[in-house]
């Protein structure tokens, strides 16, 4: 179940991912991601089908490491596909899943991880599931300039996994929630001083101002007590294709609204 929901979570975001593009999404935000400073080493947590780190790549040219994290091995395939490298079997396909007599499933990474000759190394893992391999990579790479977590989502099997049992996770908010945690706390281990953590959300709105102010509330809030501060927030418009993932309520009154990548840059103080 688990493998099949994998295949069509990453059937169904190519459509999304590919209409971002079209609409100039992904080089708009790597434009953010460039007040960073000059980007040499950055971390895309959850990379998909690799459409940000084209872009990223297209924007920082002379970037070093890019890396590429995601759970699930169809995704980094189409993106190594995408990134046209040569990413090795073992590095996509580390995870095991087994099924406990509770019927949930429990993913776990296995095998080392080639880092890319070419500026670019994906490998399949979970960012809230224990790896050393994240750890070691990290570690190869020193620290990094930023971190990435552009829209945040999973396929639909993720409820019968014991993660969501543990963490307890209802709903694809808490799973951004936990993604966002954990992002944050990564950030905190590996961000150079005046990195940056950028984050992309999407939001539906009318009053597109109050969203974001009240985005920038939250994202304060959230950061109180660390060294980390929001510095800027984009909202960027952009048109939801027909047949990707339904990112929003069916309910077509809140259908109806414009929809906004909502960029999130924020920066770890020196
Ligand atoms: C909505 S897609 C966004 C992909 C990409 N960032 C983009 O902007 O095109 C979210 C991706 O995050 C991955 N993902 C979700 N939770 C994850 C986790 N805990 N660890 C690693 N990858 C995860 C999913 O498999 C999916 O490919």
């Amino acid at each position: 179940m688990l493998a099949i929901a994998r295949t069509i979570y990453a059937e169904e975001w190519a459509s999304n991912a590919s209409a971002y593009q079209a609409q100039g999404v992904y080089d708009i935000l790597s434009e953010h991601a460039a007040q960073a400073g000059d980007i040499r080493a950055l971390l895309d947590v959850g990379c998909g089908q690799g459409h940000g780190l084209a872009a990223l790549r297209r924007a920082f040219p002379a970037a070093a490491h890019l890396i590429g994290i995601d759970e699930n091995p169809d995704c980094l395939e189409a993106a190594a596909s995408l990134l046209a490298v040569h990413v090795p079997r073992s590095n996509i396909w580390r995870g095991r899943d087994e099924v406990l007599a509770s019927g949930r499933y429990v993913s776990t990474y296995h095998g080392s991880v080639q880092i890319g000759s070419d500026g670019i190394t994906l490998f399949q893992s979970d960012v809230v599931v224990r790896d050393s391999e994240i750890e070691r990579v990290l570690d190869t790479v020193g620290p990094l300039d930023a971190l990435t977590l552009w829209f945040s989502g999973v396929h639909k099997a993720r409820s019968a996994t014991e993660i969501a049992r543990h963490f307890e996770i209802k709903s694809d908010a808490d799973h951004r929630t936990l993604v966002e945690d954990r992002a944050l706390a990564i950030a905190g281990e590996r961000l150079r001083p005046r990195g940056v953590l950028h984050i992309v959300a999407r939001a539906g709105a009318i009053d597109i101002d109050r969203v974001a102010h009240d985005m920038r509330l939250d994202y304060s809030d959230w950061l109180k007590g660390t060294s980390f501060r929001v510095e800027s927030i984009r909202a960027i418009p952009y048109d939801e294709p027909a047949d990707g993932i339904v990112v929003r309520s069916k309910n077509s009154r809140v259908s109806a609204m414009p929809n906004y990548a909502i960029s999130v840059l924020i920066r770890r103080e020196g």
